[in-house]
Order: structure tokens, then sequence, then C-alpha cells
């Protein structure tokens, strides 16, 4: 672990475990559980296209901007605000996206270990062999876990302490370490598992739902969720980005990196489409399941294929890996401010951010089954927190931050920090001063119903 001189902060080993951690955060449950689900519920390419389109002219240039704040505030999310907005003299109520982005990623952690307990126990019934012959069995078998909340609760409670777990064990130990292990055999069980959908599955049908212009299907509510899922997929808003570029040093390249976690998350969220869509149509199953997609199309079609459940142990557990290092970022945000705060360990710090989040958790749980009465307009639990996170406070968080790089900070001081060579500063800045917040604001006019096209 280095040190840098004037601050005393950890820093990444070198700029690939940056890209490496940054990816770790990006690619996640994101890419491949929610990715699929939803474009699956909302008549898929609409939503492809439009999640596509997001996150080449939202995504990328908030990604680079928040990496930005990061860097140059050198803190945890509401510390990096804080200081970028005393040195480019701008109010400290701009804090208050720090304070957002670190709740929220706590909010998010709740039903996120939840959903990445699912897949523990999915993995756990791989290894011992559980066989689903039937849709119906397949089905049958995800209500039994969603009516079950103690199980559910158990599966929750180990993925949440292995993540806190990594967190308490410090940014480079922990994390970094992680990151370097997990990413790579990622790819590789992705790679494998797309040529096993070409193979056993209908590829060619998965790519006419994923990418056959629909115009008709674009209806705002399926723009919204798209937005939204641009930014979840990326992490973005929510202070894990920032947290992570604070630990970045002065001469990595903002744009270079931010290329490659974009590009590393967009195309394991399109393989794993590819491969899953394969797959759900090579078997006759229904891309509009909900939630529970994966878990109820993947292990019939696994139990169908030669070789399932050894290709099963590895999707699950690929999928797991991926979901960890998500987590470990929506953990981090919140006890390095803890520590930086408070001067309290981070260990104490990490164990004391375990409680509440486990404790949502478990009515996150309950609201499957004995609380599944209690709705918050018109959704349980589970549903209200991640609409609630994708579709306000993400794209919120993420307008303010493209309004702070793009309007308050000062261009030179910008200029100088994402160090952009020829036209390439030009072009972001405009993306990231008109083009995003725009997109923002329009994505929800139309939402509102107010339609100006
Ligand atoms: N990007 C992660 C995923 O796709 C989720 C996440 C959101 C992580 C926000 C950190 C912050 O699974």
């Amino acid at each position: 672990m280095s040190q840098s001189s004037s601050f005393v902060r950890s820093t990444w080993s070198n700029r690939w475990a940056f890209v490496l951690v940054t990816i770790g955060s990006a690619v996640g449950l994101g890419n491949i559980w929610r990715f699929s689900y939803l474009a699956g519920s909302s008549g898929g390419s609409a939503f492809v296209l439009v999640y596509l389109l997001c996150v080449a002219l939202i995504g990328l240039p908030l990604l680079m901007a928040e990496i930005l704040i990061g860097r140059r505030g050198r803190g945890n999310p509401v510390q990096a605000m804080l200081n970028t907005a005393e040195e480019t003299g701008n109010s400290p109520w701009w804090a208050l996206v720090g304070w957002v982005g670190m709740l929220g990623a706590l909010l998010i952690l709740s039903y996120y270990s939840v959903v990445s307990g699912w897949i523990a126990d999915y993995l756990y019934q791989a290894v011992v062999g559980v066989r689903v012959e039937t849709a119906a069995a397949a089905e049958q078998g995800f209500r039994d876990l969603a009516d079950d909340p103690v199980r559910m609760g158990f599966w929750h409670t180990v993925v949440l302490t292995l993540s806190v777990g990594v967190v308490a064990r410090g940014v480079v130990a922990g994390i970094e370490a992680a990151s370097r292990i997990m990413m790579p055999i990622l790819f590789l069980i992705l790679v494998l598992l797309t040529l096993w959908g070409c193979v056993v599955g209908d590829m060619p049908a998965a790519l006419h739902f994923m990418f056959d212009f629909k115009a008709e299907a674009l209806t705002p509510g399926v723009v919204l969720a798209a937005m939204g899922h641009a930014f979840f997929s990326l992490s973005l808003g929510m202070g894990a980005i920032m947290v992570y570029g604070s630990y970045l040093d002065k001469k990595t390249s903002i744009g270079q990196t931010s290329l490659w976690v974009v590009g590393a998350s967009t195309l394991v969220g399109l393989l794993s489409g590819m491969a899953i869509f394969s797959l759900t149509f090579g078997y006759g199953l229904a891309p509009a399941a909900g939630p529970g997609l994966i878990l109820q199309t993947l292990p019939l079609a696994f139990a169908h294929m030669p070789g399932g459940r050894l290709v099963a142990i590895f999707f699950f557990l690929f999928v797991l890996f991926a979901a960890w290092t998500s987590a470990i970022s929506l953990v981090e945000p919140f006890v390095s401010w803890l520590t930086e705060r408070y001067g309290i360990r981070r260990v104490q710090a990490a164990w004391g951010t375990w409680a509440p989040v486990w404790l949502l958790g478990l009515a996150v749980c309950l609201s499957f089954n004995h609380w599944a009465e209690f709705t918050i307009a018109g959704l349980n639990l589970f549903d209200a927190l991640d609409q609630f996170a994708s579709k306000i406070m993400m794209p919120l968080s993420g307008l303010a931050i493209a309004i702070y790089v793009g309007w308050m900070m000062g261009k030179a001081l910008v200029r100088e920090e994402v160090q952009l060579r020829g036209g390439a500063f030009p072009l972001w800045f405009l993306v990231l001063r008109y083009v995003a917040p725009l997109g923002i604001v329009l994505v929800f006019c139309h939402n509102l119903g107010w339609t100006p096209w």
C-alpha cells in the first residue's frame, strides 16, 4: 500500500488496479440479473438501445466527472464535495450530493445483498446437485425461495458479511486483492457461457430480441427504466465511483480509464444478455418472467444441457463474484466517511455499517412473503427501494454532478484535472454541460407526461 505525500491516504498499486476495481464495482448483478430481467420485461430492444444511448451520452461523461471529483477532492464522498467546493468557491451545500450518494448506496446494498443471496442459494443448489426438469418446477423453485424469509435471510447475512469483511480489511489489501483475482476469472466464464449459448441455445432469436428496433415499444416507462439502468450498471451517483477515484493517483488518465470501465461493463451486459436470452429462447422459456428471470429460466436450461451442473456452478459462481465486488463498492463510501470524519478504526466502521443494512435487508426478505401486503406507492419494499434508487436518486445525483463539474467548478480547473488531450476535452465538456443534463431532464419530463417531441 502506498501513501500519497500530501495526504495520508492509500492509493491503488497501479493504474490497472484502479481499472479493475472500478470494473468490479460497475459489473455486477446490474449487468446480469437486472439487465436481463428489465430487458426481458420491457420488450427487449427498446430497452437495450435506449440503455446503450444513455451509457454513451450520459453514463460515460458522468463517470469521468465523478472520478474527477473524487480525485480532486481526495476524500469520502461528503469530504470530496466539501474540499472541491471550498477550492472552487462553491457552497458547502454541494456536500448534499455526497450524502445522497452514501445513503443511497446503503439502501441499494440492503436489497443487493438479498439478491446476491439468491445467487448464493442457487450456487449451493447446483453444488449439491438439485435438478429442475420442468418449467413449472423451475418457477416453483424460485417461489419456494421467495416464500422462505429465513433461507433468504441466511444467504443475505452470508453475502453481506463477506462484503463488509473485505472493506474492513482496507481498500488496497481487501478490495484490490479481491478484484484482481475475481475479475479475470469472471470474464473467462462469461465468454465460455456465451459460446455455450451459441451451441445449445437460439442465438439468432436472442439477437433479434435484443437489437431489432421497434419504435412502438419506446414508452416513457421503458425510457426511464433504461436510463435508470445506465446509472445503476455504471455505479453512478452513489459515491462509489467518487470514493474509488479518491484513491487514484494524479498520473492516471481519467478518460482512458473510463472508456475501459464503460466498455467492460457494457460488454458484460450484452454478453450476459446474449447468453441468457439464447438459452431462454432455445428452451422455449419466457423472457418476461420478472426479477426471478435468470433463476426461473436458467436452472431449467442447465438441467437439459450436457454438463449442465458444471455450467450452473460456473455461472452462479461468476454472478456471485461480480455481485461481491459491486457490494464492496456500496459499503466503501459510508465506511470511508465514518473513518475520516470520526477517526474510527476501519474495522469498527465496517461492522457498524453492517448492522443497519442487515436489518433493512431482513425487511426486504420479508417483503417477498409475510410483508408483501405492505406497499409504498403500490410497490413492495424491494421494488420500492430499487425504483427509488435507480429512477430518482441516481439520476438526480447524476444531474447534480453534471451541473457541478460542467458549470460550477470552473473550466480551467476541470481541464487541468481531467487531462484530456486534443479535441477530447471540448467534446466531453460539451456533452457534460448540455447533453447529459438535458437528457436526464427530458427523460423526467417525458415521464411526467410532458413530451416536447
Ligand atoms: N453497478 C453495480 C451493478 O451493476 C451496482 C452498483 C450500483 C454498485 C451503485 C455501486 C453503486 O451491479
